[in-house]
């Protein structure tokens, strides 16, 4: 029985190109809080998806000579490829242009209709294209020809005064509400800086939101004005509940029991439209709000935010091919702090593999599975009652709320060093109890089990807290270790208490997890 559910959402990504470390990054930390709730116990929905409409998808189509809905059909795979390459367990994989999206679009839209928060009016006004973003005019930059420019991209922004009618989602009347709502909820958004911002954004005033367009075509059809197709972020946004049910009459249970969900995690550039625009849409609605958006950081890489446009986004597989999958997503998960900005290199890459993978949790294993092999046969010593009294224990006795307590605050960086903390005092105590030496003496047989067993155990143990991160590598040390399917574990903090392995079982060596990479052999990032 799973202790209730718990959902997690990645942005719906454009299907202008295909993914690269920045929208890997979101999606490898969703899977990572996916993968540790499941071994939680909880019922997890993992939604995901494409944004397939819009100005921005049109005209890349038409850039390369294809019907926008041809171009989608094309890119679509680059996604679920990018996502199987990296091991991620989503549940839902939302495509904007599917019908069930159409579905779920008109039905929320056409409620707020008709209850009274929308109404048609001229819109006049910038707008980027890149960012399908309206801006005001005191948010322009300009370049250095003097054109308005996009605050965020850089790029210029259009001037949009066709005379059409659009229609408005009543924003302006929501400032009161969102603000009490951010007081009596201070963990609606993370980390506390994006807070401030948003707090301070809405503090400013809000402008109603334009969420038709009548002047192109590829989008959701506004169901009660023909000619009309919906914005594209006004599409977007309800993916994340067309992903766990919402407009299947035949999945509206499910819906019920997993909305509202407990995250959407999103770079900290769309937290505008996370923060402000879609809570006041589900308060239109008059539906709960999501637990927590996190905005994080971005990837930058020599000091650059790594982007698809700018040419310097390095597609995942291209470094999975050098590090493997686990250790990527070990990686991005440990070495980036989630919500902040991060610098990554190729060289800082190599580091961190050689010195937490390689050398700490490789080495670990293969050493401990090693002289079991050599002193034990192979199999996993009984150990003496005087073994349980042992430094690994204390560490490891105390890490389920040290991990849990950095899970819960979307800490990866704190969860993973806690690990490694215990991975490093195994190191330390094979070092400091030296089994080659216990070995030479027969009276000292009971010490050199109890050493070993409880190498063994600790390495169990910390293949489960890995496991969120490393699930493949995981696998494979439960595999050697004798032990069951890890990915059937439900309850990590009974799992990992202490004194669990049994004895006896045949344990297997196998090949080195990591081997050491050389820096200077690597293909440029
Ligand atoms: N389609 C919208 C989201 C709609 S959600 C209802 C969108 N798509 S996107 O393809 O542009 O996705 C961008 C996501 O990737 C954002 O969360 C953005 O912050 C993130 N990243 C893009 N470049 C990034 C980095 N260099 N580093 C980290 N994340 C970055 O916006």
């Amino acid at each position: 029985m799973a202790k209730g559910t718990f959902g997690v959402t990645t942005p719906i990504y454009y299907i202008n190109a295909a993914p690269h470390l920045g929208t890997a990054y979101t999606t490898v930390a969703a899977d990572t809080i996916t993968r540790y709730q499941r071994m939680n116990g909880y019922d997890v929905s993992f939604v995901t998806g494409t944004d397939e409409h819009g100005q921005k998808i049109a005209e890349t189509a038409e850039k390369n000579a294809m019907t926008p809905q041809a171009w989608c059909d094309s890119l679509a795979p680059a996604f679920t490829d990018a996502w199987k390459t990296l091991n991620i367990d989503y549940t839902n994989f939302v495509r904007t242009t599917e019908d069930r999206q159409t579905r779920a679009v008109q039905k929320f839209w056409g409620a707020l209709h008709d209850a009274g928060w929308l109404y048609k009016s001229a819109y006049e006004g910038w707008y980027c294209v890149h960012e399908e973003t309206y801006y005001a005019e005191s948010d322009l930059e300009k370049n250095d020809d003097g054109e308005f420019v996009c605050p965020d991209c850089k790029r210029p922004v259009r001037y949009e005064a066709s005379g059409e009618e659009n229609w408005f989602f009543k924003l302006s009347e929501f400032q009161d509400r969102l603000l009490a709502f951010y007081d009596e909820h201070p963990d609606f958004i993370r980390p506390v800086t994006r807070r401030n911002e948003i707090v301070s954004f809405v503090k400013g005033g809000l402008n109603d939101l334009s969420i038709s367009r009548s002047s192109f075509d590829w989008g959701i059809p506004v169901p009660w004005d023909e000619g009309h197709v919906f914005y594209v972020w006004a599409d977007a946004l309800i993916a994340y509940l067309t992903g766990i049910g919402y407009g299947d009459d035949e999945r509206e249970a499910e819906f019920d029991g997993r909305w509202p969900i407990q995250y959407h995690f999103v770079g900290k550039d769309i937290t505008r439209f996370h923060c402000v625009i879609w809570p006041a849409m589900l308060m239109a609605a008059g539906m709960p709000i999501t637990h927590t958006v996190f905005g994080h950081g971005f990837l930058l890489t020599k000091g650059e935010k790594m982007s698809k446009s700018k040419g310097n986004g390095l597609m995942p597989a291209d470094l999975v091919k050098v590090f493997g999958v686990d250790a990527y997503r070990y990686y991005f998960m440990s070495d980036v702090q989630f919500g902040h900005d991060g610098s990554i290199s190729m060289e800082r890459m190599v580091q961190v593999y050689n010195a937490d993978l390689a050398n700490t949790w490789g080495n670990l294993v293969s050493r401990v599975t090693n002289m079991t092999t050599k002193y034990f046969e192979g199999r996993v010593p009984e150990a003496p009652a005087a073994a349980a009294e042992n430094p690994l224990r204390e560490i490891a006795d105390t890490l389920y709320a040290d991990y849990d307590a950095c899970m819960a605050e979307v800490d990866f960086t704190g969860a993973a060093a806690a690990v490694q903390k215990l991975a490093s005092r195994v190191n330390l105590y094979v070092e400091e109890s030296a089994p080659w030496a216990l070995a030479k003496d027969p009276a000292r047989a009971d010490e050199l089990a109890g050493v070993l067993y409880n190498c063994l155990e600790a390495i169990r143990i910390i293949a489960l807290y890995l496991a969120p991160f490393m699930p493949n590598t995981s696998a494979e040390v439960f595999r050697r270790l004798g032990l069951g399917d890890i990915a059937e574990v439900t309850d990590i903090k009974e799992a990992t208490a202490w004194g669990q392995l049994p004895a006896s079982v045949a344990v297997e060596v196998g090949e080195p997890l990591f081997p050491r990479l050389d820096v200077d052999n690597l293909p440029e990032l």
